[in-house]
């Protein structure tokens, strides 16, 4: 029978913030068996970063990651992510941070040093413990760079996801990595898939900040003057052009509207340690950008591979709701002390709820 342990941080904590009601819920059990117990259609935003293949150990039987083959790994990822697209709202976003994995032959008592994300535990492990990146069988060659978010987002494309953009999450301080014969790695991908042509997108809400010389123009107007005979070449005098994009940018920064360009897709967020015991959390500036473009206020974002809860964090900071599911307890109860204190910290506590609501309720 599947048990699904709900461990409500907020059954309780119910927070306002403009007049939005906001909860965080954590679903403590495997993603495969959780998720057919949501409703279809009923999440605005996903924001994860799954388990990555063949790097490290979570520490449960049931976990994703540690499928022997390539192949395996990514059939149970386009199923999972099949499931996720049934709760996803129509015009909902899906926000799917992977990092790549090098192919390495075993056999030897040295792992192998290639790998990519920062902090992998599963290096020099005295237990040995040894997570197969075996090349045989996959058409790559050991040392190959497995290119597993790529062939991640195909397949997805032809599950039906929408791929509308490739962003390149650049960490101005990577991991270092011993290597002498290629550069170090130093991005991971972010996909931002939809079930539809259409779909929530706030570009406003993560534009680039204006430049200091846009904002002098502003200032003091901009009286530059092409010195080109434009006229005669049948184009557009760039002054004049420049002239028109300042005075609308005046208009928009006097209405109280964001002027800064469209986000582009290479965003560099420097990569932070969390004390806690998880060793695989997203940084939350990396979770509060996609929730900010993908999720309305006081919609609701799902974490499947919620970890230590950095997207229930950055979803209650900015005032939506959070549903995520994680497999191990422990870091339920890790990411139950970090969103609670600022859910607390942050937001009106009503006065009727108390925190000593029920936690680990069995249903189903
Ligand atoms: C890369 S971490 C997620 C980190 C998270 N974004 C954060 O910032 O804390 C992947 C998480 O997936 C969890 N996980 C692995 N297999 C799972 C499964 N079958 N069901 C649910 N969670 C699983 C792991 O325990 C781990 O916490």
């Amino acid at each position: 029978m599947l048990k699904v342990c709900r461990h409500w941080l907020v059954p309780v904590v119910h927070a306002k913030s403009n007049g939005v009601t906001m909860a965080v819920t954590i679903l403590n059990g495997d993603v495969r068996k959780v998720l057919p117990t949501l409703e279809d259609n009923s999440v605005d935003c996903i924001v994860t970063s799954p388990p990555y293949w063949g790097l490290r150990d979570y520490g449960n039987a049931d976990q994703i990651g540690l499928e022997p083959t390539m192949h395996e790994y990514l059939d149970t990822m386009v199923s999972v992510c099949r499931e996720l697209r049934r709760v996803l709202k129509p015009d909902g976003t899906f926000w799917l941070n992977i990092g790549d994995s090098y192919a390495a032959n075993r056999g030897g008592s040295t792992p192998p040093p290639e790998t990519i994300a920062s902090g992998d535990k599963m290096r020099g492990r005295k237990d040995g413990y040894n997570p197969s990146r075996d090349p045989k069988g996959h058409g790559l060659k050991h040392k190959d760079l497995c290119m597993i978010p790529n062939r991640l987002a195909i397949l997805l494309q032809e599950d039906g996801w929408y791929v509308r953009s490739e962003i390149i999450w650049h960490k101005p301080n990577p991991m270092p990595e011993s290597v002498r014969d290629r550069p170090t790695n130093s991005h991971e991908k972010v996909w931002l898939l939809t079930k539809s042509e259409k779909y929530y997108y706030d570009a406003d809400s993560i534009r680039e900040a204006p430049s200091e010389s846009l904002l002098k123009q502003i200032k003091e107007g901009y009286e530059g003057n092409g010195t080109k005979d434009y006229e005669s070449a049948k184009v557009q005098n760039p002054s004049d052009t420049k002239k028109r994009i300042i005075e609308n940018a005046r208009k928009k920064l006097e209405a109280g509207l964001p002027i800064g360009a469209n986000a582009k897709n290479v965003w560099t967020i420097t990569t932070k340690s969390f004390k806690g015991a998880h060793f695989a959390t997203m940084p939350v500036d990396l979770a509060e950008r996609c929730i900010l473009a993908g999720c309305p206020v006081g919609g609701t974002v799902l974490d499947p591979f919620g970890g230590a809860g950095t997207t229930g964090f950055a979803a209650n900071l900015n005032g939506r709701n959070a549903t995520l599911i994680e497999l191990n307890n422990e870091y339920v109860s890790i990411a139950e002390s970090r969103i609670t204190p600022n859910l607390l910290e942050h937001f009106e506590v009503k006065d009727e709820q108390t925190n000593d609501g029920p936690r680990f309720v069995a249903t189903g």
